[in-house]
């Protein structure tokens, strides 16, 4: 077998080991991440694609039997009990909200959009068109009915962009972009039992000070039952992602492609069209830095955008969101701060920064979805020599240290530059997208 064969199969012992049979979907990683995650279950879903249609679609079946009723979808579902992570179901306690899912317990926020491109992504990967089509119509409204839910109730000024409530709804939890939002805040000290540093060590995850924060916002939520209008009222933290409304426009657009393949379906086919073009040129308008060369956060309380220059600010690029010479902008930008010979691409944050942590969680190490969906970008744009730098950047990465969580941009690390937890399914799925594309 060669060096690639090789790799996919210890990916697909990856994911197959941490996919549960019974239940139909796969933990992110064992003791630190025991339960569905929503994003996770997106990415995870394409690379069974490559080899096992049916997991495949049990992924995203077990993800949409714990939507809501009125569209939601949330970040973690509680598919079984485990005590080896807080907070759990007793603390998130979904029921308060009146159109909660009544078979799962779940969180009472959402992760990023992506489960439209992965539709999309499936019917390009899986052979039997047929079949996945099958699948798809039966699952697209579902997909729909979410988008819906995100223009209707996280719009609150008709925007055509999703807020987010949490850090923990924009899948990038610890980022220094929050550091400005925890500034506005002074939650009590919780008491607690955190389990993560009881898996990972302490250094390259949350202090217990931002956990203060992270809980304290879920407790202002609960106050409002999950609601999203007192909760765009009231959250202190209230942001516009570049990433998380990259995915929502990135799905708007799959579910167009899909929509009309399946046909008859011209008024959500019309309704997408308008969500999209409102959508992008706001986000245009209103989350590009100039003086940074780059897609920035917006606080949506604070009224004003966030300057700092992170991986999620290149994110657009794989929604087709800027122009030629604003594509042109973002690549200088991450060729000048992130792609320095003597790093991997691409750091989850600027590594100018003094807020940047090589080790640090999404404080500065690299991640392999946002490198993904870099890739993706960067070639679509056809920048052949960034995309293929960040594919290989990410295959040499997964190859020296194993299926990390994340890694260390530092090329000079050389042993153990590997962090979080191990054996990550989408560190494994992706990769199997990688060596197959
Ligand atoms: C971490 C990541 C988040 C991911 C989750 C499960 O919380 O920040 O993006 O979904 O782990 O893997």
């Amino acid at each position: 077998m060669t060096t690639k064969d090789n790799l996919i199969e210890s990916a697909k012992t990856v994911l197959n080991s941490n996919f549960d049979e019974d239940k139909g979907f796969t933990i992110p990683c064992e003791g630190l991440y025991p339960f569905q995650w929503n994003w996770d279950s997106g990415f995870i879903a394409i690379g069974f694609a490559h080899y096992n249609t049916d997991k495949a679609k049990r992924e995203i079946e077990a993800l949409l039997s714990a939507q809501w009723e009125n569209g939601f979808i949330p970040h973690i579902i509680f598919h079984n009990d485990s005590d080896t992570y807080f907070p759990g179901p007793d603390f998130h306690l979904s029921k308060l909200h009146p159109l909660a899912s009544k078979s799962h317990r779940t969180t009472g926020m959402t992760q990023p959009p992506v489960l439209g491109f992965v539709l999309k992504e499936l019917y390009d990967i899986v052979e039997d068109k047929t079949d996945i089509l099958n699948f798809i119509k039966t699952n697209i409204d579902k997909v729909y009915h979410n988008h819906e839910h995100f223009y209707t109730h996280r719009d609150p000024n008709q925007e055509g962009l999703a807020f987010i409530y949490h850090n923990w709804e924009s899948g990038t939890d610890n980022s220094p972009i929050w550091d400005d939002i925890w500034d506005t805040m002074n939650p009590p000290n919780y008491k607690f039992e955190r389990r993560d540093t009881t898996h990972v060590d302490a250094s390259q995850r949350p202090t217990n000070r931002e956990y203060d924060y992270y809980l304290h916002l879920i407790e202002i939520a609960k106050e409002h039952h999950y609601d999203d209008a007192k909760i765009a009222e009231l959250s202190p933290f209230l942001v516009q992602d570049p990433l998380f409304n990259a995915m929502l426009i990135k799905s708007n657009a799959a579910l167009i492609a899909l929509y009309e393949i399946i046909g008859d379906a011209a008024d959500k086919i019309s309704q997408l069209k308008q969500w999209q073009t409102k959508a992008i040129a706001r986000f245009n308008e209103k989350l590009f830095n100039e003086k940074l060369g780059a897609y920035v956060h917006y606080d949506l309380r604070n009224e004003k955008q966030i300057e700092h220059v992170s991986s999620s600010s290149f994110a657009p690029l794989f929604a087709d969101i800027p122009d030629e010479a604003r594509a042109n902008t973002l690549v200088e930008t991450m060729t000048t701060k992130f792609g320095s010979e003597n790093r991997y691409l691409c750091a989850s944050f600027d590594p100018d920064s003094d807020r940047f942590n090589p080790k640090k969680y999404w404080r500065g190490p690299v991640w392999i979805n946002l490198n993904w969906l870099l890739y993706k970008g960067l070639k679509s744009y056809g920048f052949y020599d960034l995309s293929n730098r960040v594919k290989e950047d990410s295959i040499t990465l997964i190859e020296k240290y194993g299926f990390y969580e994340y890694f260390d941009s530092r090329k000079e690390v050389t042993e153990n530059a590997g962090y979080g937890g191990n054996n990550f399914s989408w560190s494994a799925a992706l990769l199997i997208d990688f060596l197959k594309s």
